[in-house]
């Protein structure tokens, strides 16, 4: 019952939230949820119905989330599939404690994960092209950072090309998302902040908060292939 209760005010919230960031695009939230599924063939869900919910945060230019404080939604078009689904699963599972994407998750079976990540991993591709090397190179400071942590080891030389499809492209995110996501892997004990995630917990735990910030603002001024993508045309 409760975990309904969740659901229904998460859903709700994001309605709301759609309908007072976009008006111009009326088509989002549960109603164009529930138009899209009457239209797919045998009855199931379209993707545009699946993804309806997400577009009226993710889909929109320098939104801002002010939970546990603000920073700009992350950038999911581009992003590669495998890490989409290992985030939105982590979600689900309370591996990731960040409330309303818990909610949301909540609602998505395996086969919606595997659908909205296969979506979002095409959405927006092609727009940005980005090198084998950084961008820009970091400053002195930060390059002794990145180094401690091999982060290119993982991430990639230009941090777009991750070693694992599972594991995320972090060039160009927004910075102050970043800056959180890295705070979330230290945090422990906590019902409502946190990452449970055994290699960049550890990782996250060897630098203060002003070196993960640091390491934030330069990643996210990078080039990178993710993008925020508010079109919402569909065919
Ligand atoms: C009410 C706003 C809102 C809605 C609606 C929403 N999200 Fe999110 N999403 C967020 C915020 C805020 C975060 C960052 C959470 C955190 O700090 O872990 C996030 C994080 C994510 C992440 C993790 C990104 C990363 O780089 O690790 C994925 C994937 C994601 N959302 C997918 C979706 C999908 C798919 C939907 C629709 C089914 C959706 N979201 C709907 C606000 C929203
Ligand atoms: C051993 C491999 C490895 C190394 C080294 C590594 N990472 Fe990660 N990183 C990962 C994996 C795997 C994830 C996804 C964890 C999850 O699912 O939450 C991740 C997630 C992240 C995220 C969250 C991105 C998002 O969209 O939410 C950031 C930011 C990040 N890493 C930055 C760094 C930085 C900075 C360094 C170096 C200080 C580093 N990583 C070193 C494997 C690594």
């Amino acid at each position: 019952m409760t975990k309904l209760f969740t659901t229904l005010f998460v859903l709700a919230v994001a309605s709301a939230t759609a309908h007072a960031q976009a008006p111009a695009a009326p088509a989002q939230g549960p109603a164009a949820q529930a138009q899209g599924a009457a239209a797919a063939p045998g009855g199931a869900k379209s993707i545009e119905a699946k993804v309806a919910m997400c577009i009226g945060c993710h889909g929109i230019k320098g939104y801002q989330a002010s939970f546990p404080e603000v920073y700009k939604v992350p950038m999911i078009s581009g992003q590669s599939a495998r890490y989409i689904a290992a985030a939105l699963t982590a979600y689900k599972t309370g591996d990731r404690k960040h409330p309303t994407m818990r909610g949301i998750s909540d609602t998505l079976s395996e086969q919606d994960i595997n659908d909205i990540a296969a979506y979002y991993e095409q959405h927006g591709k092609g727009q940005t092209k980005v090198t084998d090397k950084p961008s820009r190179e970091p400053s002195a400071p930060v390059a002794a950072l990145l180094q401690k942590a091999a982060c290119v080891s993982c991430h990639g030389a230009n941090f777009s090309k991750p070693i694992d499809p599972s594991y995320p492209k972090i060039a160009g995110q927004h910075s102050d998302y970043l800056y959180v996501a890295l705070k979330a892997y230290k945090t422990q004990n906590n019902p409502t902040v946190g990452r449970n995630n055994g290699v960049m917990g550890a990782i996250a735990q060897q630098f203060s908060n002003a070196e993960l910030k640091a390491m934030s603002n330069y990643l996210g001024s990078l080039q990178g292939e993710l993008v925020t993508q508010p079109e919402n045309r569909f065919r």
